[in-house]
């Protein structure tokens, strides 16, 4: 094909085959794109259910309460505790080990339970304090984190999840009394195998009764995934200010493995701005129970436990797939969509299902459009709520023929599942094409 070096001649050429293509108004009656599936999804997050993490919840107050009320370090509701978390660990097929440490002259006990499989070398771990403070049962700290890290890893089980990375889990001994049980796991580790941890997910208190919806301002690819997985249910949060280096994941992060975590609050007070968007009661705590004897089962926000239940399972079963990228899942339309010449837009759709959450911040838009002057061409990304993506302006100058090209866009923003749209239009007279096919990699 040929094109003069400069666009000032009214007449242009164009290629002969697409001429041929429109004059035969085959382009033009081209069928509706149709969207085709992806050839092979990941499986898909599951939806962690509240009763199993709530009846883990109602395990741990009847521990409390046959043991003098408490679950904390050095009393027989500690022990008790851990044996009663293994169990159910060995008996899902886990490796557990239990580590015995010292603290203030009382044994301590962390919980180690291995899923089989996995990278060796790329191990994503979450955890959980398991210890209560001596004035109360700590349901909601840290029975919470405890219960739902356990729902979740009985889910790897039930699904018999077969990761990238190899998953590990772990419920700390003594944490209320300075993160004793997580310190001494990392300090006991050799560093070969702390260069090993690719990630370390906390959860301490995530079923406050006035809840806040907290992530930690960590490691940047863990606060999205978990960000993320608020957006998509529309739900905001804020980052974790009530006191950096609070729980155990300070242990992990001093020895530089990446960290992140969820947090529905302590003893600090909902803010009227906070309770705007998350309902509750301002001026009160997020935790009026905050290491007090009325830390029991009443004292958890239902749906609060169920959301970053879940958001623990999404993370879990994104972070463990793939190295430092997973890979995608490819949605695309091979339909033949014509574009008018110097005319309105036409658009191409490609229909996501069946994905949790937000589209990533490195969401590929691979297109391909055949056309004789590509600089008549702009050509737009469109999410399924309408949010339009600019992906190539028009160019009085870009004589090349096609737009053959992978986009990266940020799509944190918006829902994955939905209609996308490839909108293309043709702003100068004279050359003309067809968007061939176009995809979207996840
Ligand atoms: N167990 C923590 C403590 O007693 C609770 C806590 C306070 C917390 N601030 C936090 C947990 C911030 C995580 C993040 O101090
Ligand atoms: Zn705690
Ligand atoms: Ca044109």
């Amino acid at each position: 094909m040929l094109h003069s070096a400069t666009r000032t001649s009214a007449i242009r050429r164009r290629t002969a085959a697409v001429t041929a293509l429109i004059c035969a108004g085959l382009l033009a009656t081209a069928a509706p794109s149709a969207a085709t599936s992806p050839a092979a999804l990941a499986a898909a997050p599951p939806d962690i259910p509240l009763a199993n993490v709530k009846a883990h919840l109602a395990d741990l107050q009847s521990i409390a309460t046959a043991n003098g009320g408490n679950r904390a370090h050095g009393r027989a509701g500690y022990k008790a505790s851990i044996d009663h978390v293994k169990a159910k660990l060995d008996a899902a097929g886990f490796t557990t080990t239990v580590q015995q440490f010292t603290s203030a002259g009382a044994t301590g006990y962390n919980l180690i339970a291995d899923w089989p499989g996995g990278d060796a070398n790329q191990v994503l771990m979450a955890g959980a304090h398991l210890d209560s403070v001596s004035s109360g049962p700590g349901i909601n700290d840290n029975g919470s984190g405890s219960a739902a890290v356990l729902e979740a890893a009985l889910a790897v089980s039930r699904a018999q999840l077969k990761p990238d990375k190899h998953l590990r889990f772990g419920w700390w001994g003594a944490e209320e009394l300075g993160l004793v049980g997580s310190k001494y796991y990392v300090n006991n580790l050799p560093a070969a195998d702390r260069s090993k941890i690719s990630g370390y997910l906390n959860f301490d208190m995530i079923g406050s009764p006035n809840p806040g919806y907290f992530v930690y301002d960590d490691d940047p690819a863990i606060e999205q995934t978990f960000k993320n997985y608020f957006a998509g249910l529309g739900v905001q949060t804020e980052i974790e200010t009530e006191g950096d280096g609070r729980s155990d994941h300070a242990s992990f992060k001093n020895v530089g493995i990446p960290v992140g975590g969820l947090f529905t609050g302590a003893s600090r007070t909902k803010s009227s701005a906070q309770a705007q968007k998350w309902g509750g009661t301002a001026g009160q705590a997020f935790d009026r129970c905050y290491h007090s004897s009325c830390d029991t089962t009443s004292n958890i926000n239902d749906t609060a436990l169920d959301r970053n239940s879940d958001a623990i399972a999404h993370a879990i079963w994104t972070l463990s797939t793939g190295t430092t990228v997973p890979p995608g899942d490819v949605y695309e339309s091979t339909a033949d969509v014509a574009i008018p010449d110097n005319g309105a837009a036409v658009t191409s759709t490609v229909t996501v299902s069946g994905r949790t959450g937000n589209a990533p911040a490195t969401l590929k838009a691979g297109v391909d459009i055949k056309h004789t002057w590509r600089g008549d061409l702009v050509v737009d990304l469109v999410a399924p709520d309408g949010t339009a993506y600019r992906l190539k302006n028009s160019s009085g100058s870009d004589s090349a023929d096609n737009v053959i090209a992978t986009y990266t866009v940020n799509a944190s923003a918006e829902a994955a599942n939905g209609d996308w749209k490839l909108r293309v239009q043709d702003v100068a007279a004279q050359d003309t094409g067809y968007i061939d096919s176009w995809k979207l990699t996840f």
